[in-house]
Protein backbone atom coordinates (compact mmCIF):
# COMPACT_ATOMS: atom_id res chain seq x y z
CA UNK A 1 0.00 0.00 0.00
CA UNK A 2 1.63 3.43 -1.03
CA UNK A 3 1.73 6.19 1.97
CA UNK A 4 -0.64 8.69 1.65
CA UNK A 5 1.00 12.01 0.06
CA UNK A 6 0.47 15.23 1.48
CA UNK A 7 -2.39 17.05 1.07
CA UNK A 8 -4.45 14.25 -0.14
CA UNK A 9 -7.59 13.89 1.54
CA UNK A 10 -7.61 10.12 3.96
CA UNK A 11 -9.63 7.53 2.25
CA UNK A 12 -12.99 7.63 4.28
CA UNK A 13 -12.72 4.70 6.02
CA UNK A 14 -9.45 5.56 7.22
CA UNK A 15 -10.76 9.06 8.67
CA UNK A 16 -12.11 6.60 11.91
CA UNK A 17 -9.77 4.94 13.86
CA UNK A 18 -9.27 1.63 13.79
CA UNK A 19 -10.00 0.25 17.23
CA UNK A 20 -13.33 2.23 16.90
CA UNK A 21 -13.60 0.23 13.79
CA UNK A 22 -13.27 -3.20 14.80
CA UNK A 23 -16.13 -2.10 17.52
CA UNK A 24 -19.32 -3.89 16.43
CA UNK A 25 -22.32 -1.44 16.63
CA UNK A 26 -24.72 -2.20 19.67
CA UNK A 27 -27.42 -5.78 18.80
CA UNK A 28 -29.29 -4.05 21.22
CA UNK A 29 -29.82 -0.58 19.83
CA UNK A 30 -30.45 -2.54 16.29
CA UNK A 31 -33.75 -3.91 18.04
CA UNK A 32 -34.78 -0.56 20.09
CA UNK A 33 -34.37 1.44 16.95
CA UNK A 34 -37.02 -0.71 15.35
CA UNK A 35 -39.20 -1.08 18.24
CA UNK A 36 -38.79 3.00 18.72
CA UNK A 37 -41.27 2.76 15.23
CA UNK A 38 -44.03 0.02 16.24
CA UNK A 39 -47.08 0.19 18.16
CA UNK A 40 -48.22 -2.10 20.65
CA UNK A 41 -45.09 -3.82 21.43
CA UNK A 42 -44.25 -5.54 24.97
CA UNK A 43 -40.41 -4.43 25.42
CA UNK A 44 -38.37 -7.26 27.39
CA UNK A 45 -35.52 -5.46 25.55
CA UNK A 46 -34.20 -3.15 28.09
CA UNK A 47 -32.28 -3.32 30.78
CA UNK A 48 -33.39 -1.02 33.30
CA UNK A 49 -35.86 -0.75 36.05
CA UNK A 50 -39.69 -0.09 35.52
CA UNK A 51 -39.94 2.01 38.56
CA UNK A 52 -39.37 5.71 38.35
CA UNK A 53 -36.60 6.17 41.00
CA UNK A 54 -38.05 6.80 44.63
CA UNK A 55 -39.56 10.17 45.18
CA UNK A 56 -37.72 11.39 48.14
CA UNK A 57 -34.43 10.94 46.25
CA UNK A 58 -35.37 12.97 43.50
CA UNK A 59 -36.85 15.23 45.74
CA UNK A 60 -33.26 15.81 47.55
CA UNK A 61 -31.87 16.54 43.94
CA UNK A 62 -34.99 18.85 43.73
CA UNK A 63 -34.25 20.54 46.60
CA UNK A 64 -30.73 21.01 46.03
CA UNK A 65 -31.28 22.67 42.78
CA UNK A 66 -33.74 25.47 44.61
CA UNK A 67 -30.98 25.96 47.13
CA UNK A 68 -28.48 27.21 44.00
CA UNK A 69 -26.12 24.11 43.97
CA UNK A 70 -25.90 23.69 40.35
CA UNK A 71 -21.09 23.98 40.44
CA UNK A 72 -18.71 21.64 39.54
CA UNK A 73 -18.07 18.77 42.97
CA UNK A 74 -14.72 18.17 43.46
CA UNK A 75 -13.01 15.48 40.34
CA UNK A 76 -13.33 12.89 42.66
CA UNK A 77 -16.97 13.49 43.73
CA UNK A 78 -18.67 14.83 46.72
CA UNK A 79 -16.74 14.24 49.97
CA UNK A 80 -20.14 12.91 51.75
CA UNK A 81 -21.01 10.70 48.92
CA UNK A 82 -17.43 9.01 49.19
CA UNK A 83 -18.25 9.06 52.96
CA UNK A 84 -21.51 7.20 52.34
CA UNK A 85 -20.08 5.03 49.85
CA UNK A 86 -17.43 3.83 51.82
CA UNK A 87 -19.57 3.49 55.16
CA UNK A 88 -22.13 1.73 52.95
CA UNK A 89 -19.70 -0.74 51.77
CA UNK A 90 -18.40 -1.35 55.00
CA UNK A 91 -21.87 -2.32 56.42
CA UNK A 92 -22.75 -4.51 53.91
CA UNK A 93 -19.35 -6.56 52.97
CA UNK A 94 -17.18 -5.91 56.02
CA UNK A 95 -14.37 -3.93 53.35
CA UNK A 96 -12.66 -0.63 54.38
CA UNK A 97 -12.27 1.86 51.69
CA UNK A 98 -11.11 5.49 52.26
CA UNK A 99 -13.08 8.10 51.07
CA UNK A 100 -10.00 10.10 50.49
CA UNK A 101 -7.78 8.47 47.88
CA UNK A 102 -9.62 4.87 47.19
CA UNK A 103 -12.95 6.25 45.83
CA UNK A 104 -13.71 7.82 42.61
CA UNK A 105 -17.71 8.66 41.83
CA UNK A 106 -17.97 8.47 37.87
CA UNK A 107 -20.96 8.80 35.95
CA UNK A 108 -22.14 5.24 35.90
CA UNK A 109 -20.43 1.91 36.43
CA UNK A 110 -20.31 2.39 32.07
CA UNK A 111 -17.47 5.73 32.80
CA UNK A 112 -16.08 3.39 35.60
CA UNK A 113 -15.29 0.57 33.39
CA UNK A 114 -14.18 3.13 30.74
CA UNK A 115 -11.54 4.50 33.46
CA UNK A 116 -10.32 1.29 34.48
CA UNK A 117 -9.64 -0.35 31.20
CA UNK A 118 -7.57 3.39 30.45
CA UNK A 119 -5.74 3.59 33.50
CA UNK A 120 -4.32 0.07 33.17
CA UNK A 121 -4.27 -1.11 30.12
CA UNK A 122 -0.83 -0.96 27.72
CA UNK A 123 -1.61 -1.87 23.45
CA UNK A 124 -1.83 -5.69 23.05
CA UNK A 125 -2.50 -6.49 27.54
CA UNK A 126 -5.21 -8.66 27.20
CA UNK A 127 -8.05 -8.78 29.56
CA UNK A 128 -10.11 -12.58 30.31
CA UNK A 129 -13.80 -12.24 30.62
CA UNK A 130 -16.71 -14.68 30.54
CA UNK A 131 -18.93 -15.25 27.54
CA UNK A 132 -21.18 -13.68 27.06
CA UNK A 133 -20.76 -10.68 29.01
CA UNK A 134 -22.21 -7.58 29.31
CA UNK A 135 -22.09 -5.59 26.11
CA UNK A 136 -20.04 -2.82 27.15
CA UNK A 137 -17.19 -5.09 28.58
CA UNK A 138 -15.22 -6.32 25.16
CA UNK A 139 -15.47 -2.42 23.80
CA UNK A 140 -13.90 -0.86 26.55
CA UNK A 141 -11.32 -3.49 26.39
CA UNK A 142 -10.73 -2.59 22.88
CA UNK A 143 -11.35 1.19 22.98
CA UNK A 144 -8.19 0.75 25.64
CA UNK A 145 -5.98 -0.09 23.07
CA UNK A 146 -6.51 -4.18 25.10
CA UNK A 147 -7.19 -7.45 23.63
CA UNK A 148 -10.55 -9.00 25.36
CA UNK A 149 -9.95 -12.61 25.75
CA UNK A 150 -13.18 -14.49 26.14
CA UNK A 151 -13.81 -17.60 28.79
CA UNK A 152 -16.82 -19.51 27.40
CA UNK A 153 -19.37 -20.17 30.26
CA UNK A 154 -22.36 -22.46 29.64
CA UNK A 155 -26.14 -23.30 30.82
CA UNK A 156 -25.74 -26.20 32.26
CA UNK A 157 -22.99 -24.93 34.74
CA UNK A 158 -24.98 -21.81 35.44
CA UNK A 159 -23.03 -19.60 33.30
CA UNK A 160 -20.76 -19.20 36.22
CA UNK A 161 -16.84 -19.02 34.87
CA UNK A 162 -14.20 -21.70 35.81
CA UNK A 163 -11.10 -20.41 36.99
CA UNK A 164 -9.25 -23.08 35.23
CA UNK A 165 -11.14 -22.36 32.39
CA UNK A 166 -9.74 -18.62 33.02
CA UNK A 167 -6.15 -20.28 33.49
CA UNK A 168 -5.56 -21.60 30.54
CA UNK A 169 -6.18 -18.53 28.79
CA UNK A 170 -3.50 -16.56 30.40
CA UNK A 171 -0.52 -15.17 28.34
CA UNK A 172 2.59 -13.33 29.20
CA UNK A 173 0.10 -10.49 27.79
CA UNK A 174 -2.98 -10.75 30.40
CA UNK A 175 -3.21 -8.09 32.52
CA UNK A 176 -6.53 -8.30 34.07
CA UNK A 177 -9.83 -10.61 34.94
CA UNK A 178 -13.03 -8.76 34.21
CA UNK A 179 -16.33 -10.05 36.24
CA UNK A 180 -20.17 -9.08 36.58
CA UNK A 181 -21.73 -11.02 38.04
CA UNK A 182 -24.92 -11.20 39.10
CA UNK A 183 -24.33 -11.23 35.47
CA UNK A 184 -26.04 -9.11 32.54
CA UNK A 185 -27.36 -11.03 30.47
CA UNK A 186 -27.57 -14.22 32.09
CA UNK A 187 -28.89 -13.86 35.20
CA UNK A 188 -26.00 -15.89 37.05
CA UNK A 189 -24.78 -15.31 40.56
CA UNK A 190 -20.84 -16.49 41.52
CA UNK A 191 -20.22 -18.27 45.04
CA UNK A 192 -17.91 -17.37 47.19
CA UNK A 193 -16.29 -20.50 46.19
CA UNK A 194 -15.55 -20.46 42.94
CA UNK A 195 -14.49 -16.29 43.20
CA UNK A 196 -12.06 -18.09 45.45
CA UNK A 197 -10.55 -20.34 43.14
CA UNK A 198 -10.38 -17.31 40.18
CA UNK A 199 -8.92 -15.22 43.49
CA UNK A 200 -6.32 -17.76 43.93
CA UNK A 201 -5.41 -17.78 40.10
CA UNK A 202 -5.37 -14.03 39.82
CA UNK A 203 -2.57 -13.83 42.61
CA UNK A 204 -0.61 -16.70 41.12
CA UNK A 205 -0.44 -14.70 37.86
CA UNK A 206 -0.48 -11.35 39.44
CA UNK A 207 -3.07 -10.44 37.74
CA UNK A 208 -6.11 -7.74 38.42
CA UNK A 209 -9.40 -7.63 39.25
CA UNK A 210 -11.86 -6.08 37.85
CA UNK A 211 -15.37 -6.68 39.59
CA UNK A 212 -18.60 -5.35 37.81
CA UNK A 213 -20.80 -5.30 40.93
CA UNK A 214 -24.28 -2.87 39.87
CA UNK A 215 -26.28 -5.51 40.02
CA UNK A 216 -24.96 -6.75 44.03
CA UNK A 217 -28.29 -5.91 45.64
CA UNK A 218 -30.59 -7.54 42.82
CA UNK A 219 -30.31 -11.07 44.04
CA UNK A 220 -33.13 -13.56 45.06
CA UNK A 221 -32.74 -16.43 48.01
CA UNK A 222 -28.59 -16.12 47.56
CA UNK A 223 -25.79 -13.85 49.36
CA UNK A 224 -24.29 -11.78 46.86
CA UNK A 225 -20.42 -12.39 47.59
CA UNK A 226 -18.54 -9.03 46.68
CA UNK A 227 -15.16 -10.10 45.40
CA UNK A 228 -13.19 -7.28 46.81
CA UNK A 229 -14.34 -8.78 50.35
CA UNK A 230 -12.82 -12.10 49.74
CA UNK A 231 -9.10 -12.68 51.71
CA UNK A 232 -6.49 -10.76 50.45
CA UNK A 233 -7.63 -9.69 47.00
CA UNK A 234 -8.64 -5.84 47.98
CA UNK A 235 -5.06 -4.41 46.82
CA UNK A 236 -5.10 -6.47 43.13
CA UNK A 237 -9.10 -5.49 42.55
CA UNK A 238 -10.71 -2.41 41.22
CA UNK A 239 -15.28 -2.71 42.78
CA UNK A 240 -17.25 -1.07 40.28
CA UNK A 241 -20.77 0.16 41.74
CA UNK A 242 -23.36 2.29 41.25
CA UNK A 243 -27.10 3.00 41.78
CA UNK A 244 -28.63 2.58 38.06
CA UNK A 245 -30.16 -0.50 39.00
CA UNK A 246 -30.96 -1.22 42.82
CA UNK A 247 -32.75 2.08 43.36
CA UNK A 248 -34.07 2.38 39.76
CA UNK A 249 -31.70 5.72 38.91
CA UNK A 250 -30.76 4.54 35.66
CA UNK A 251 -30.98 8.45 34.07
CA UNK A 252 -29.32 10.11 37.05
CA UNK A 253 -25.60 8.85 35.39
CA UNK A 254 -23.99 8.18 38.72
CA UNK A 255 -21.71 5.36 40.12
CA UNK A 256 -18.09 4.60 42.17
CA UNK A 257 -15.07 2.82 41.57
CA UNK A 258 -13.11 1.45 44.44
CA UNK A 259 -9.34 0.18 44.08
CA UNK A 260 -6.07 0.66 45.61
CA UNK A 261 -4.35 4.34 45.48
CA UNK A 262 -2.94 4.27 42.70
CA UNK A 263 -5.33 2.94 40.16
CA UNK A 264 -7.95 5.43 42.01
CA UNK A 265 -5.28 8.23 41.34
CA UNK A 266 -5.03 7.58 37.19
CA UNK A 267 -8.46 6.60 36.69
CA UNK A 268 -8.95 10.25 38.27
CA UNK A 269 -6.24 11.79 36.09
CA UNK A 270 -8.42 10.30 32.83
CA UNK A 271 -11.98 11.67 34.82
CA UNK A 272 -10.71 14.98 35.51
CA UNK A 273 -9.42 15.65 31.58
CA UNK A 274 -12.57 14.24 29.74
CA UNK A 275 -15.98 14.66 32.66
CA UNK A 276 -14.18 16.74 35.47
CA UNK A 277 -17.11 15.60 38.14
CA UNK A 278 -20.17 13.32 38.12
CA UNK A 279 -23.64 15.13 37.97
CA UNK A 280 -23.74 17.41 41.14
CA UNK A 281 -27.79 16.96 41.55
CA UNK A 282 -27.16 12.93 40.78
CA UNK A 283 -24.96 13.12 43.51
CA UNK A 284 -27.00 14.37 46.02
CA UNK A 285 -29.58 12.04 45.26
CA UNK A 286 -26.65 9.08 45.31
CA UNK A 287 -26.25 10.42 49.26
CA UNK A 288 -29.94 10.55 49.80
CA UNK A 289 -30.53 6.70 48.64
CA UNK A 290 -27.28 5.37 50.60
CA UNK A 291 -28.93 7.28 53.57
CA UNK A 292 -32.84 6.31 53.33
CA UNK A 293 -33.09 4.10 50.27
CA UNK A 294 -32.95 0.75 51.83
CA UNK A 295 -36.39 -0.02 52.02
CA UNK A 296 -36.85 1.15 48.45
CA UNK A 297 -34.51 -1.24 47.32
CA UNK A 298 -35.98 -3.90 49.24
CA UNK A 299 -39.74 -3.79 47.82
CA UNK A 300 -38.42 -3.52 44.68
CA UNK A 301 -36.65 -6.39 44.99
CA UNK A 302 -39.37 -8.60 46.15
CA UNK A 303 -41.40 -7.34 43.18
CA UNK A 304 -38.39 -8.50 40.91
CA UNK A 305 -38.78 -11.66 42.43
CA UNK A 306 -42.52 -12.25 42.06
CA UNK A 307 -41.98 -11.30 38.23
CA UNK A 308 -38.82 -14.08 38.04
CA UNK A 309 -40.81 -16.67 38.80
CA UNK A 310 -43.42 -16.17 36.99
CA UNK A 311 -41.01 -15.10 33.82
CA UNK A 312 -38.52 -18.58 33.87
CA UNK A 313 -41.69 -21.22 34.69
CA UNK A 314 -43.69 -19.93 32.02
CA UNK A 315 -40.65 -19.70 29.55
CA UNK A 316 -40.18 -23.35 30.64
CA UNK A 317 -43.68 -24.45 30.12
CA UNK A 318 -43.30 -22.84 26.48
CA UNK A 319 -40.69 -25.09 25.75
CA UNK A 320 -37.89 -22.41 26.16
CA UNK A 321 -35.92 -24.05 28.76
CA UNK A 322 -34.60 -21.71 30.81
CA UNK A 323 -31.65 -21.43 33.35
CA UNK A 324 -32.98 -20.24 36.96
CA UNK A 325 -31.82 -16.83 37.38
CA UNK A 326 -30.77 -15.90 40.72
CA UNK A 327 -29.77 -12.38 39.83
CA UNK A 328 -30.30 -8.95 38.18
CA UNK A 329 -33.70 -9.02 36.15
CA UNK A 330 -32.91 -11.03 33.33
CA UNK A 331 -34.08 -14.54 32.28
CA UNK A 332 -31.92 -16.03 29.44
CA UNK A 333 -33.53 -18.91 27.69
CA UNK A 334 -32.72 -21.55 24.90
CA UNK A 335 -34.39 -20.69 22.11
CA UNK A 336 -33.22 -24.25 20.67
CA UNK A 337 -35.99 -25.85 20.31
CA UNK A 338 -37.35 -23.36 17.76
CA UNK A 339 -34.02 -23.88 15.14
CA UNK A 340 -33.74 -20.01 14.60
CA UNK A 341 -30.45 -18.16 15.18
CA UNK A 342 -31.03 -15.41 18.17
CA UNK A 343 -31.46 -12.47 15.95
CA UNK A 344 -33.65 -14.32 13.56
CA UNK A 345 -36.10 -15.65 17.04
CA UNK A 346 -36.08 -11.72 18.09
CA UNK A 347 -36.90 -10.14 15.06
CA UNK A 348 -39.69 -12.32 13.99
CA UNK A 349 -40.89 -12.06 17.44
CA UNK A 350 -41.14 -8.36 16.76
CA UNK A 351 -42.72 -8.55 14.14
CA UNK A 352 -45.07 -11.32 14.20
CA UNK A 353 -46.18 -10.80 18.14
CA UNK A 354 -45.01 -7.52 19.33
CA UNK A 355 -43.09 -8.78 21.57
CA UNK A 356 -39.06 -7.45 22.41
CA UNK A 357 -36.12 -9.52 23.32
CA UNK A 358 -32.28 -9.16 23.05
CA UNK A 359 -30.55 -12.04 21.06
CA UNK A 360 -28.09 -12.97 23.22
CA UNK A 361 -25.46 -12.82 19.87
CA UNK A 362 -25.59 -10.13 21.25
CA UNK A 363 -23.62 -10.59 24.27
CA UNK A 364 -21.07 -13.11 22.53
CA UNK A 365 -20.74 -16.29 20.40
CA UNK A 366 -21.70 -18.17 23.51
CA UNK A 367 -25.32 -16.29 23.35
CA UNK A 368 -25.51 -17.32 20.09
CA UNK A 369 -29.03 -19.81 20.92
CA UNK A 370 -30.26 -18.00 23.75
CA UNK A 371 -32.11 -14.59 24.04
CA UNK A 372 -32.30 -12.30 27.06
CA UNK A 373 -35.72 -11.27 28.41
CA UNK A 374 -35.52 -8.59 30.99
CA UNK A 375 -38.41 -8.77 33.60
CA UNK A 376 -38.17 -5.42 35.12
CA UNK A 377 -41.65 -5.05 33.54
CA UNK A 378 -45.49 -5.59 34.92
CA UNK A 379 -46.71 -8.78 36.06
CA UNK A 380 -49.51 -8.53 33.72
CA UNK A 381 -47.41 -7.56 30.47
CA UNK A 382 -44.93 -10.89 31.53
CA UNK A 383 -48.06 -13.19 31.02
CA UNK A 384 -49.17 -11.52 27.93
CA UNK A 385 -45.32 -11.68 26.84
CA UNK A 386 -45.51 -14.93 27.66
CA UNK A 387 -48.80 -15.47 25.68
CA UNK A 388 -47.68 -13.89 22.80
CA UNK A 389 -43.97 -15.74 23.27
CA UNK A 390 -45.92 -19.45 23.55
CA UNK A 391 -47.70 -18.84 19.93
CA UNK A 392 -44.83 -18.10 18.52
CA UNK A 393 -42.84 -20.85 19.10
CA UNK A 394 -45.72 -23.38 18.37
CA UNK A 395 -45.66 -21.90 14.87
CA UNK A 396 -41.90 -22.15 14.44
CA UNK A 397 -40.79 -25.00 17.19
CA UNK A 398 -38.34 -27.29 14.90
CA UNK A 399 -39.86 -30.10 13.11
C1 LIG B 1 -23.39 -5.34 33.84
C2 LIG B 1 -23.58 -3.87 33.65
N1 LIG B 1 -22.59 -3.05 33.98
C3 LIG B 1 -22.71 -1.72 33.81
C4 LIG B 1 -23.85 -1.14 33.29
C5 LIG B 1 -23.93 0.34 33.13
O1 LIG B 1 -24.43 0.92 34.29
P1 LIG B 1 -24.55 2.47 34.56
O2 LIG B 1 -25.96 2.87 34.34
O3 LIG B 1 -24.14 2.62 36.02
O4 LIG B 1 -23.60 3.17 33.66
C6 LIG B 1 -24.93 -1.98 32.94
C7 LIG B 1 -26.16 -1.42 32.35
O5 LIG B 1 -27.00 -2.12 31.82
C8 LIG B 1 -24.78 -3.37 33.13
O6 LIG B 1 -25.78 -4.23 32.81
Amino acid sequence: MSARQVGQPPEKHKLIASRVNRLSPSGIRKFFDLLASMEGVISLGVGEPDYATPWHISEAAVRSLEKGYTMYTSNSGMPELRQETARYLKEKYGIDYDPAGEILITVGVSEALDLAMRAILDPGDEVIMPDPHYVAYDSCVILAGGEPVMVPTRQESGFEVDAADIEARITAKTKAILLGYPANPTGAVMGREKLLAIAEVARRHGLLVISDEIYARLVYGVEHTCYAGLPGVKDSTILLGGFSKAYAMTGWRVGYALAPREIIAAMTKIHQYTIMSAPTMAQVAAIEALKTGEADVQEMVEDYNRRRLVIVKGLCEIGLSCFEPRGAFYAFPSIAATGLTSEEFSEKLLLEEKVAVVPGSAFGGCGEGYVRCCYATSLAEIEEALNRMGRFVSRHRRK
